[in-house]
């Protein structure tokens, strides 16, 4: 008889190695490799499996019926959004993010809202179905068609599935879920991949919809949804802190959508609120007259979004100075700093500068590069911007003010949100055609990032 084996597998990437690992070879990530017991696989159990031909079947691509899909309508359109416009009947679809964010109460609250007719199981290993019942009660969730299943065992739950046949599954959270059979234990890298394609095996046969809640979690004691990537149709991330009350949805895997949606929402104590209108909530509370704050808007998705960028620089006290930025890339701060001091003649090598992007966005896209630079200069010089300015373009290392996409529907965006004038790439402006008739809103197209700061503080 063989002996079982160890192997360590890290619960993030799920790599696997004969030995252990302080830092993961494979995610790059610290201490996240965990050692798991495999049982050894008989040599009779894996015999060979003849197929007949009768098994296989082939349909012409032509007469493939593409509407066939099914959507469900969850009642929010935030969530229907980034799930590509609503949950496809049949999916597996995972929702992670970080303990206390909101996704059992997400996942809840649409049961509130889904389709009367459709019978949803909500299989918790997390809470007792008082809690369960008084997290409903708080959230106003009534449905007659809703059942509640308090189990972690994945044999059981399998069973329920394929004996009452549901239309719509949540499992909360998947880590929690196990094959009392298998040897490693609930939350380890292999339990949360059987647990996976189980449920993936039941949503394709039955044709049922399954929602997956996975934790992510920083120190590796459990598996992160990562692992599990791969196997689902769609992966959506709820990002924010659980101190504050935003919340942003975003799909990093779509098999049946766009990955770049993102939604809003809001905790407060009925749960969480769609914010349909985020550039308001973001620049709710900006400073009037204060240096060192720009607004920027930058496309999540289809949407333009304003959001306000924030800086200070104050004087080195001792050594390096320094730099921080939240919400922005540190070494593409760290760029717009040397090209404001090369190309525009703004001094910040005795400077310690911070940059901050209000409301937890992260400005990923070369468009808010403008409005950091302007903040930078703002803070710099301590003159205010007026409140009634705006600023996008990507800054290039000879400090020209490059294109950007999707010029028309941010300058529309400025403009509904009141704003007066608006600093975009000159390039981007060329192309406008009859800018002062179809806009309100001052357009300036500047050339380099000269240009643009002189004009945004007015000098
Ligand atoms: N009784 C309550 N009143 C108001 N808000 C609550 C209450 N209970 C929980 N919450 C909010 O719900 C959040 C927990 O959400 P939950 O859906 O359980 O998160 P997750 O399932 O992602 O761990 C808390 O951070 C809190 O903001
Ligand atoms: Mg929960
Ligand atoms: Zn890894």
């Amino acid at each position: 008889m063989k002996k079982s084996t160890n192997v360590f597998v890290c619960s993030e990437c799920g790599y696997e190695s004969a030995k252990w690992n302080g830092i993961c070879p494979s995610c790059g990530q610290g201490n996240t490799m965990v050692e798991e017991i495999r049982e050894p696989v008989s040599k009779k159990s894996g015999s060979k499996v003849r197929f007949s031909p009768s098994d296989v079947s082939q349909i012409c691509v032509n007469s493939i019926d593409i509407n066939e899909e099914v959507r469900y309508h969850t009642g929010f359109n935030e969530l229907d959004r980034v799930f590509g416009g609503g949950i496809v009947k049949g999916s597996l679809s995972l929702l992670g993010g970080t303990p206390g964010i909101g996704k059992s109460t997400l996942l809840l609250q649409i049961c509130k809202f889904l389709d009367k007719n459709l019978k949803i199981l909500y299989v918790s290993g997390e809470e007792s179905k008082r809690q369960i019942k008084m997290r409903a009660s708080r959230l106003g969730v009534e449905n007659e068609n809703l059942y509640v299943m308090t189990e972690t065992n994945l044999n059981k739950i399998a069973a329920e599935i394929e004996f009452t046949n549901p239309d719509i599954v949540i499992i909360d959270s998947v880590q929690t879920m196990n094959n009392p059979e298998s040897s490693s234990f609930p939350g380890s890298v292999s339990q949360v991949k059987e647990c996976t394609n189980t449920f993936l095996k039941l949503a394709k046969s039955l044709d049922i919809t399954i929602l997956l809640i996975g934790h992510v979690n920083k120190d590796g004691a459990i598996a992160g949804p990562k692992v599990l990537e791969h196997m689902v149709d769609a992966v959506l991330y709820f990002e924010g802190d659980a101190q504050t009350s935003y919340r942003i949805l975003r799909a990093v895997k779509n098999r049946h959508g766009s990955t770049n949606e993102i939604g809003v929402f809001r905790m407060d104590s009925v749960g969480l609120q769609e914010v349909e209108n985020p550039s308001m909530m973001l620049l709710a509370g900006k400073p009037q007259n204060a240096s060192g704050i720009c607004v920027a808007c930058v496309m999540e998705g289809s949407r333009p979004i304003l959001t306000e960028v924030q800086s200070l620089v104050t004087a080195t006290s001792f050594g390096n100075p320094r730099r921080m930025a939240t919400g922005f890339d540190y070494n593409r701060m760290a760029l717009i700093l040397a090209v404001l001091e090369k190309r525009a003649g703004y001094f910040f090598s005795a400077m310690d500068a911070y940059i901050n992007v209000v409301g937890g966005l992260k400005l990923e896209e070369p468009a808010a590069d403008l409005s950091v630079a302007i903040a930078l200069v703002s803070a710099l010089k301590d003159i205010a911007i007026d409140d009634r300015i705006i600023a996008f373009g990507e800054v290039g290392l000879a400090g020209e003010i490059r294109a950007v996409s999707n010029c028309e529907l941010r300058i529309t965006e400025a403009e509904r949100l009141g704003f007066e004038k608006c600093i975009i790439p000159h390039y981007n402006f060329v192309t406008l055609k009859n800018p002062e008739k179809k806009y309100k809103i001052e357009i300036i197209g500047a050339k380099t990032i000269r240009q643009a700061v002189a004009e945004a503080l007015n000098q």
